[in-house]
């Protein structure tokens, strides 16, 4: 990405969390403010700026083997990314695992590219002096399903077998705080300090989790983030052990999280706190 643009969108989106949070009177709720810098952001999402790298990133001959993604099965046959986002988590036959698209990504950066694993994992989240590719990567293929409803099956039994285990994590306090997911997303209305929290157990708001939220790009981080990040800093606010990027439990998460936002209207990459 061009440093210029990176900038101006870093500063548009300051400009927008000063004016949308700006004092708050006993008329206005806090939550106003952050939503009218939400739409003021979303018209001019600095996230697209990942899009356009992550599709030149998708396209270009790179890694040792010098090869481009345009194989990369991601459940639509070989190079489609088109719908791909909608039906994510699935099943694939050749790793035999349900995968998300960030595992999947790996999996094909990996095998087609012959990136190393650990190199991927080392670099998945960007720093403010270094991009991630994977960050890039997963915005450009959630936007191509845009328009698009999540439309996630549970048709093989390993997906099944994986909604299940995420249900089951979503609900079942851990760690040194006792703490589940449904402790902090399990009604309306709840805020933590000045962020609102979704209700997850409700269809509704959980369509807009996932179908206009992530990969977002997050103002307090100038950079994109993707739901397997996400889920880490949920894990670290429950003050459980990090969550293995693209583990089995991150994906049994998603495939409970993204089932229950069928329905809902793609539009991506979100933008967020
Ligand atoms: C201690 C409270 C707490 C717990 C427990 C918690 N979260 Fe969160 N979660 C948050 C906060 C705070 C945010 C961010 C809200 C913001 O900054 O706008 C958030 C945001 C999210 C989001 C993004 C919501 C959006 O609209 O963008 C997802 C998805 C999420 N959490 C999933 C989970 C899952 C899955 C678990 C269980 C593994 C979990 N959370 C446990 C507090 C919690």
């Amino acid at each position: 990405m061009n440093l210029s643009s990176r900038a101006a969108a870093i500063c548009a989106f300051a400009l927008a969390l000063a004016t949308g949070s700006g004092p708050v009177t006993a008329q206005s709720k806090p939550e106003d403010g952050l939503a009218l810098g939400r739409k003021m952001l979303a018209e001019d999402n600095p996230g697209d700026l990942w899009v356009e790298r992550g599709q030149r990133l998708f396209t270009a001959k790179r890694g040792p083997k010098n090869a481009s993604l345009e194989k990369c099965d991601l459940g639509m046959g070989p190079g489609v990314v088109k719908g791909a986002f909608a039906q994510l988590p699935r099943y694939f036959a050749d790793t035999d695992k349900v995968q998300d698209l960030e595992s999947r990504l790996l999996t094909c950066m990996v095998e087609l590219q012959g990136f190393k694993r650990e190199d991927i994992i080392r670099t998945r989240f960007g720093t403010l002096d270094r991009d991630s590719d994977m960050e890039a990567l997963v915005s450009y293929v959630g936007a191509a399903s845009n328009g698009l409803r999540m439309n996630v099956r549970l048709t093989h039994a390993k997906e099944r077998e994986m909604y299940k285990a995420g249900e089951y994590a979503f609900y079942r306090r851990s760690g040194p705080l006792d703490f589940a997911c449904v402790t902090c997303h399990g009604e309306s209305g709840k805020r933590i300090r000045l962020q609102d929290l979704p209700n997850m157990t409700k269809a509704e708001e959980m369509r807009e989790v996932v179908a206009t939220g992530w990969p977002a790009y997050r103002g307090t981080h100038s950079t994109v983030r993707t739901m397997q990040h996400r889920l880490y800093d949920c894990f670290w606010q429950m003050r459980l052990p990090d969550l293995g990027f693209a583990s089995d439990l991150s994906v049994a998460l998603t495939a409970y999280l993204n089932y229950s936002a069928n329905g809902g209207e793609i539009k991506l990459p979100g933008v967020r706190r």
